[in-house]
């Protein structure tokens, strides 16, 4: 067998897809808020929230997470929203994927937060920057 470049990226890509998890993925999908709070604080807790979902999240839930910054606060999710089977089974969100979106959408979004998914991925991840401390219901983009 010979190694040349496409023999080495194919076994870059059969290694990257067999432990997909935490492969690094481009970010796809990703949209902005265009109204609401604005700031780019909630980038300091993007490591934070997403080492911290550590427990398995059902098909179509959320988990959220809440940080306040002294102005504003920051609403954190990750949201199982697609899978190619119609009932999967309850699955944890990857670490990487959730660290490069959400600074894909604190680079982007102008600190209005959003969200977005890399590709393929089943998680949807959000950062969105809203008035008040945590405790106090705000709409999304608000
Ligand atoms: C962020 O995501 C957008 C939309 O998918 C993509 O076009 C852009 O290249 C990404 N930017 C960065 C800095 O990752």
């Amino acid at each position: 067998m010979i190694f040349n470049y496409n023999t080495v990226l194919t076994a870059i890509v059969l290694a990257f897809s067999m432990t997909s998890v935490d492969a690094a993925a481009p970010v796809v999908r990703r949209t902005c808020f265009t109204g609401g709070t604005v700031g780019t604080e909630c980038r300091q807790f993007i490591n934070n929230f997403c080492n911290s979902v550590t427990a398995n999240v059902a098909f179509r839930n959320n988990q959220e997470r809440c940080y306040n910054t002294p102005n504003f606060k920051c609403d954190f999710g990750a949201f199982y929203e697609f899978s190619a089977d119609a009932n999967p089974p309850a699955a944890l969100p990857s670490t990487t994927n959730c660290i490069n979106t959400l600074n894909n959408v604190t680079n982007t979004c102008g600190g209005f937060g959003g969200y977005g998914n890399v590709a393929g991925g089943g998680f949807t991840f959000t950062l969105d920057p809203n008035q008040g401390q945590c405790g106090q219901i705000e709409a999304p983009g608000s």
